[in-house]
């Protein structure tokens, strides 16, 4: 039995307002616990976590697969290919856990895909390795807790925590299977015109990497002023943001960024959180291999051990073959 579950904790009138905004109808949320994002029961077998060898360059075979998804069921969510082991339909067994289900939701034109009913984030893109979810900014008012805990993703490292404004500092607490891990950044400017493109070393704009193999990450935005500040108060149109989302996709424009009130909107909808996926819970190639229910397809398949603290497994298709190595027939050879 595993939660996953991602909520804002609202802390004033003005953040459950924005709270709403963001939310469309479900404005009764409480004040604190506000959205449960995701609640999964998954995973299978108990066993020891191994750690393989490197972190695979990002491939997208199974989404171009003619064996894409299981026979009867869907594979298109609006604009999200969904390649098993993913799999949509509650009780249909077109996943291959439950982890691994996406549910579209068809209210939204075009649908969208989440990883559970009444989520906020969406699921936006599928690879070999990972999955990628549309963004939800902390602010002053928000606490962000993103909870991936027992389910098959944790976050990759191409993502990096950002933070926005002036006079700000913002936190990122996560823990792994041995310590707790921590990171933050604070931004200074004197005028938002301090802030330079392409620039986030603190001036309108800070950036640090995530901790390695996280599954969940708390994060927190303060402004750094206090009653006895004699700096003047500078204004910031844009407001400001903390976040955790795809260092190669977020680009800092500058003093033009702070100035734009639809910031957020803009980071939400085109900075994703990069989630990376394996399947058979902690186990290894390996083990996997020796027990019923070993996922890779016995033709031109071969198993990756995942490189994460948690373990697990992927399959890839041997060189010079394609397709998708979790259903038959399998990879088949390229002529
Ligand atoms: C994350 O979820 C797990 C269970 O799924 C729970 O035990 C844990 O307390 C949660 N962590 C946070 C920070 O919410
Ligand atoms: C592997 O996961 C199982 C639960 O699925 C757990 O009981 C076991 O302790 C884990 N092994 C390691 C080494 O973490
Ligand atoms: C995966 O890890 C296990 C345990 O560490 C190891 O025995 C096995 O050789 C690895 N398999 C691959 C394909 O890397
Ligand atoms: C497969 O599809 C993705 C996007 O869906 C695309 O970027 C990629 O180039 C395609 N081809 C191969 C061989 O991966
Ligand atoms: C689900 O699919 C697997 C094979 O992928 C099969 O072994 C199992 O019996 C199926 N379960 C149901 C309830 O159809
Ligand atoms: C689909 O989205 C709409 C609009 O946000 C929501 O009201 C509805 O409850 C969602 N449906 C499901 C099954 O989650
Ligand atoms: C992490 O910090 C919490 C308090 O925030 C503490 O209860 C817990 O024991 C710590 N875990 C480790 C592994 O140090
Ligand atoms: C402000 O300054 C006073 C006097 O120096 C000091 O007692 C007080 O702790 C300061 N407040 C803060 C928030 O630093
Ligand atoms: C960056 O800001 C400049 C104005 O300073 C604007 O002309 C340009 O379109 C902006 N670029 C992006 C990608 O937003």
């Amino acid at each position: 039995m595993l939660l996953v579950a991602a909520y804002i904790s609202t802390q004033t009138e003005t953040g459950l307002l924005k709270y709403r905004s963001l939310v469309d109808n479900q404005s009764e949320a409480m004040k604190t616990l506000v959205l449960i994002i995701m609640c999964a029961v998954v995973l299978m077998f108990p066993f020891t976590a191994s750690i393989g060898t490197n972190p695979a360059p990002e491939t997208f075979n199974i989404v171009n697969a003619t064996n894409l998804a299981k026979p009867g069921c869907d594979s298109r969510c609006g604009d999200l290919i969904v390649p098993y082991p993913f799999g949509m339909g509650i009780n249909k067994n077109c996943s291959i856990g439950t982890g691994f289900q996406i549910y579209c939701n068809t209210s939204f034109n075009p649908p969208k895909a989440f990883l559970r009913n009444g989520d906020y984030n969406h699921v936006v893109q599928i690879s070999d390795s990972t999955l990628r979810t549309s963004n939800l900014l902390a602010t002053v008012e928000y606490r962000i807790v993103s909870n991936y805990t027992n389910s098959p993703y944790t976050f990759s490292k191409v993502n990096k925590f950002t933070v926005l404004g002036c006079h700000d500092y913002a936190w990122l607490d996560s823990e792994t299977k041995y310590k707790n891990v921590s990171t933050g950044c604070m931004t200074i400017c004197s005028s938002v015109d301090d802030a330079i493109a392409n620039e986030c070393s603190g001036s309108g704009c800070c950036q640090s990497s995530i901790p390695k193999d996280i599954s969940f990450y708390k994060t927190e935005l303060r402004g750094l002023r206090d009653s006895n500040d004699s700096r003047p108060v500078v204004e910031v149109p844009s407001g400001s943001y903390a976040f955790v989302g795809e260092g190669d996709v977020f680009s800092f424009n500058g003093s033009a960024d702070l100035r734009d009130p639809h910031l957020s909107d803009r980071i939400e909808a085109t900075v994703p959180i990069v989630l990376e996926w394996a399947i058979g819970g902690n186990l290894s190639c390996a083990e996997a291999e020796a027990m019923d229910g070993f996922a890779c397809v016995n033709s031109n398949s071969q198993c990756v051990n995942s490189t994460r603290e948690s373990g697990g497994y992927r399959c890839i298709c041997k060189q010079g073959y394609q397709g998708n190595p979790y259903l038959p027939p399998g990879c088949q050879g390229n002529n």
